[in-house]
């Protein structure tokens, strides 16, 4: 298991050149709070801002097209984003899966690409709410994943994190209880482990996402199996999402420069 956790700041479709004064803010802090890893995915229009200013975290993209190039009016592809600096992108998110018809088995071409053009890959899968009232949210969530994944990697190790959001969660201010977020995981780990083996199977990341925030991360961090947050809404402003880093790294690292 990786020992920083990783905090990954989604800012969907938000954010202009104004808000790079919070990016900034949220670069600074991250100095300072060297034991967790921290990234921002800003839309597309950011990507190269953020990265150009950012001496300590991560930039990333929110999705990318499966092919090379071409015509495709509006599409971006891996290597563009690359290009523009970032170093992973967000794929399969429910809200894309949801708006833009996304199925598992493009989610797993976009990987392939991604991964082809050197990105690593934040992997999103959860449950709608009646899966979950159902009782079944485990079985869907384990199939999800495993058809997300592209066929073709044998290893994934660091390129590779995935991000379990129950769509119920999302935006609503509700979140699982920490045993329910520990056995989704556990169950994550176990897909992770029968595809990848015990070594690079155990070195995967997990994240959690949906309705984190500075009040309840650290409880949501400490479910069995997390190793960080994929946060949205909470991401947006430099004191929110400071917060929730904070509360991942345990205090702001005073051996840090
Ligand atoms: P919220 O943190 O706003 O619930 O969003 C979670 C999310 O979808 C991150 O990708």
């Amino acid at each position: 298991m990786h020992e920083r956790p990783f905090i990954v700041g989604n800012w969907k479709m938000n954010g202009t050149r104004a808000m790079l004064s919070q990016a900034r803010a949220i670069d600074r802090a991250a100095q300072n709070l060297m034991r967790a890893e921290v990234a921002l995915a800003p839309p597309y229009t950011l990507i190269h801002p953020v990265h150009r200013e950012a001496a300590q975290i991560g930039v990333g993209a929110q999705d990318c097209h499966a092919g090379d190039e071409g015509a495709h009016t509006g599409d971006i592809s891996a290597a563009m984003v690359a290009d523009a600096g970032a170093k992973f992108v967000i794929l399969g998110h429910s809200e894309r899966r949801k708006a833009h018809g996304e199925k598992d088995s493009l989610v797993r071409k976009k990987a392939g690409a991604a991964f082809a053009a050197g990105l690593q890959v934040i992997l999103c899968c959860g449950e709608p709410e009646q899966v979950r009232d159902e009782g079944t949210a485990q079985d869907y969530v384990t199939k999800q994943l495993e058809a997300s994944l592209p066929k073709e990697i044998e290893r994934a190790g660091e390129n590779l994190t995935v991000a379990y959001e129950p769509i119920w969660a999302i935006g609503t201010g509700r979140t699982p209880n920490v045993e329910e977020i520990g056995a989704m995981h556990r169950a994550i780990r176990k897909v992770l482990v029968e595809r990848f083996g015990e070594d690079d199977g155990a070195q995967i990341r997990i994240l959690y996402g949906g309705s984190v925030t500075a009040d309840n991360a650290a409880e949501l961090l400490g479910a069995d199996e997390v190793g960080g947050a994929l946060v949205g809404g909470a991401s947006l402003t430099a004191d929110t999402f400071i917060g929730i880093v904070m509360a991942a790294a345990g205090g702001a690292d005073s051996a840090a420069s």
